[in-house]
């Protein structure tokens, strides 16, 4: 079949593939190639074992892979064949040299921009997929024009805003798509190219067009103003503790106002995934490398709040049970980052256990779907760790459960049964607020929510 248009993906990850799997099949009159250095997670993506999983994926691959949608290792020659190419290569916080900590590492994103030049024979659109420090357009456009002779390049930006779990919907149904060209004719056709994919499925209102620079730096800002959110209603949540004023009744309050809102306003162990502190800390580097000292301890304060609720619960569960910890055994309910997803990067579960397991406590990790992605996080980390995927057993004989993940499955667990396996006194500290506490409390635990009044049996 003659296809209207080749698009190429430079990175199959979490953002390349769902991307490309519903622009595949949105827009069967386009060929979409996505292409990755990993031969292992091609051979996934070619298999019906995805390398990730997202509700709804597997059925589109399934559907377009063949036709118009195809996995492989080979860059080269669909770069030379492509007429627009999407790069999202990963961009992890760089952890060498200057910046490190803080600084996004585009190590991969320049050798892209090389490789699409030594093997570019026409005129090319080349998007910008992965979420990158505001100006490196800029940066890649001087790779990109240096041996370029007369093949032209227009760098366009068109970030992600997908959720992991939801990231099907959050395409299908996206809140908006941003598109970031320079206001040049070359840059407006290249935007007009790019409007034409989404407007398949997108209605033209949700399509926002800016200059190249907005759009690059609003993917950080959006970022940071939902992590924001989240800090800040922590924040508060430790206050609520010390007042017996209710975090859940005053996200209620101040979330039925519309200019607020009601969404990201739920207290938490504290945010984690691959995107909120990486993304505050490069605009926090950012800031900084323009001499604005102010606007970059403003976003930093965000992932210190973060830090401070993972350790103050920490904290608190040392402190409830009696200071003395040692020996005894905490069991983690979760680990992944938030529920329905394996993945754990960031996970504040992975801080709770490894200081609990500085204080000598003997801790069972239980999830239903991270506990691989546990043994990885933790391995070489000393300290008395077993992995339960039965969460009866992993709770029998524990001091303590720890709810760290938001899994529905753990509100239908039998709280009875486990309460009588348990070690007593028997305490519950639940970072998610997830479990109905007063039922809890009346079985015989020691309750400790977040952000809410305890609930104990001591007098
Ligand atoms: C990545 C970035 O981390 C994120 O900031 C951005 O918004 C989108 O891209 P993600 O898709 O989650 O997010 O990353 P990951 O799952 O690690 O996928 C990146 C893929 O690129 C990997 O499969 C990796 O093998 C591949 N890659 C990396 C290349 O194909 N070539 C390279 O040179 C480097
Ligand atoms: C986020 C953004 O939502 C997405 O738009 C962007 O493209 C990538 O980063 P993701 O990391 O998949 O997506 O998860 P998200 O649902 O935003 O949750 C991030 C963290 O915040 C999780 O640890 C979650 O548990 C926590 N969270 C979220 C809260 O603690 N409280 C809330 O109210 C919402």
């Amino acid at each position: 079949m003659e296809f209207k248009k080749r698009i190429l993906c430079i990175g199959a990850g979490y953002v390349g593939g769902p991307t490309m799997a519903v622009i595949a099949l949105k827009c069967p009159e386009y060929r979409v190639d996505v292409v990755d250095i990993n031969q292992e997670r091609i051979n996934a993506w070619n298999s019906d074992d995805l390398p990730i999983f997202e509700p709804g994926l597997l059925e589109i691959v399934k559907e377009r892979r063949g036709k118009n949608l195809f996995f492989s290792t080979n860059t080269e020659e669909n770069i030379t064949k492509a007429d627009i190419i999407f790069v999202s290569v990963n961009t992890p916080t760089k952890t060498f040299g200057e910046g490190a900590g803080m600084a996004s590492d585009l190590q991969y994103w320049e050798a892209t921009a090389h490789q699409i030049v030594k093997h570019a024979q026409s005129d090319k659109i080349i998007v910008e997929k992965s979420t990158l420090p505001v100006r490196t357009a800029e940066a890649m456009e001087r790779i990109l024009k240096m041996h370029s002779g007369n093949i032209k390049f227009e760098v366009i930006s068109n970030p992600e805003f997908l959720s992991e779990g939801t990231a099907i919907k959050d395409l299908l149904e996206a809140d908006r798509v941003l598109i970031g060209a320079h206001d040049t004719k070359e840059g407006n056709s290249a935007s007009q190219e790019i409007t034409d994919i989404y407007r398949h499925w997108i209605p033209e209102e949700r399509i926002i067009t800016t200059n190249l620079w907005s759009s690059e730096l609003s993917k950080l800002i959006a970022n940071a103003f939902l992590a924001q959110r989240i800090s800040s209603i922590n924040s508060i949540s430790a206050l609520c503790e010390k007042t017996d004023a209710d975090i859940s009744e005053i996200a209620h309050a101040i979330g039925s106002d519309s200019r607020i809102g009601n969404k990201f306003l739920q207290t938490s162990v504290g945010f984690g995934g691959s995107c909120f502190k990486k993304d505050i800390l490069n605009l926090v580097y950012i800031a900084k490398s323009y001499g604005l000292y102010e606007v970059a301890d403003y976003w930093e304060s965000v992932v210190t709040m973060n830090e401070y609720q993972k350790s103050r619960f920490v904290r608190k569960i040392i402190k409830e049970m009696f200071n003395t910890v040692a020996g005894k055994k905490i069991t983690l309910f979760g680990f992944a980052f938030k529920a329905n997803t394996g993945d754990t990067r960031e996970s504040p579960a992975i801080d709770i256990t490894k200081a609990l397991l500085d204080e000598n406590v003997r801790v069972t990790i239980h999830d239903p779907k991270a506990i691989e992605n546990a043994k990885i996080d933790l391995k070489g980390i000393d300290g008395n760790i077993t992995y339960e995927t039965d969460p009866y057993k992993a709770a029998a004989n524990s001091n303590a459960l720890v709810i760290a993940t938001e899994w529905d499955q753990f509100k239908d667990l039998d709280y009875s049964q486990i309460y009588k396996s348990m070690e007593k006194p028997a305490f519950i500290f639940d970072g998610r607020n997830l479990l109905d506490h007063k039922k809890l409390f009346g079985i015989g635990f020691n309750v400790y929510p977040t952000g809410k009044q305890q609930l104990t049996h001591f007098s």
